[in-house]
């Protein structure tokens, strides 16, 4: 099978690096024609700091990273360091990036790109604030129709929220953003907290990507060790749920997951449930279903894929 053509749109973020060098260490699955950053867990110029500085632990100096949007649409950046760090990559001590940035902003990236290839085959893969994808699709709306699918990270039903009582962090950072995309008509997969709060990096776990003994192995060790203080402290988990990954492993084994194909519409007015995801998942509406929400996960299937691949690196 042709491995699929995807655009990776980020904020990294240490679960956003495991999810890229997932991508990067799986060719026969996914082919990375570019990476979009975007400001989130920290500001954009970290932001683009931390996707190359990804890319080279993983030896994939020749991939393209596009500095995309510095702040939300509508509202004041809110940035998440007492998560990821002051610097969005805390835990391993990795060199400053050498490869350069891409010419162009993300934005015309992702549009372009939409555009030169065969509408349906270009998946975009957004693992942090939605504003690059909705202000790509605001500036050439033709490319709605021409999107394979959005696979994001973002929201949550069963779980509420992890930034306020109901908002999930890339949701409630741009919820203008995340309307549009919503609304945009593009077919949509959801990795909400539902799912990935069950995807937990338990010690053993942790273990085994240490064990790998690669560079990239133990400097994923050692992110997740640092990104779990938040999870643990909060909600008492056995370890970092390993958020972003799930989108990347959703592209090379689907199987892995389950859900149900429902509406979801965002929270935009409201300041107390500003960035909430209104996932129908009773059916209670009448509401046209329009994205695919997850809330299961075969936990150890996943953590055995990533490590496995972890270790091509
Ligand atoms: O709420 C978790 C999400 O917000 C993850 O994508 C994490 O990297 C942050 O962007
Ligand atoms: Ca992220």
């Amino acid at each position: 099978m042709t491995p699929r053509k995807i655009i990776i749109d980020t904020d990294p973020g240490q679960d956003d690096a495991v999810a890229i060098l997932l991508a990067l260490a799986s060719p026969e699955d996914v082919e990375v024609l570019g990476i979009t950053c975007v400001a989130g867990n920290v500001p954009l110029d970290l932001t683009t700091r931390n996707a190359r500085i990804v890319c080279e632990l993983a030896g994939k100096t020749d991939v393209k990273v596009f500095a995309g949007c510095d702040r939300p649409l509508g509202r004041a950046l809110v940035t998440a360091e007492h998560v990821h760090g002051k610097t969005g990559l805390d835990g391993p001590d990795l060199p400053e990036p050498t490869m350069p940035l891409a010419d162009g902003h993300a934005v015309d990236f992702i549009i372009d790109t939409l555009r030169d290839h065969a509408p349906g085959t270009v998946t975009l893969c957004p693992l942090g604030p939605l504003t690059n994808i909705a202000t790509a699709l605001t500036k050439a709306p033709d490319i709605a129709t021409r999107i394979a699918k959005i696979v994001l990270m973002g929201g949550g039903y069963f779980e509420g929220g992890n930034i306020t009582p109901v908002a999930e962090f890339n949701i409630y950072v741009d919820p203008q953003a995340a309307d549009i995309v919503f609304k945009s008509g593009a077919p949509i997969v959801v990795m909400p907290l539902d799912v990935t709060h069950k995807a937990l990096v338990t010690a053993a776990r942790n273990d085994a990507f240490r064990g790998i003994g690669s560079p990239v192995g133990i400097a994923v060790a050692q992110m997740t060790e640092f990104f779990e203080r938040f999870d643990k402290e909060k909600y008492g988990s056995e370890g970092a749920p390993l958020h972003d990954p799930c989108v990347t492993a959703y592209l090379i084994r689907p199987d892995l997951f389950t859900g149900r194909h429902i509406n979801v519409e965002i929270e935009t007015e409201s300041e107390l449930t500003m960035g909430m995801t209104v996932a129908d998942w009773w059916g209670v509406t009448d509401r046209a279903p329009n994205a695919t929400f997850m809330n299961g996960i075969d936990a150890d299937g996943f953590f055995n894929l990533l490590t496995e691949r972890l270790a091509r690196l």
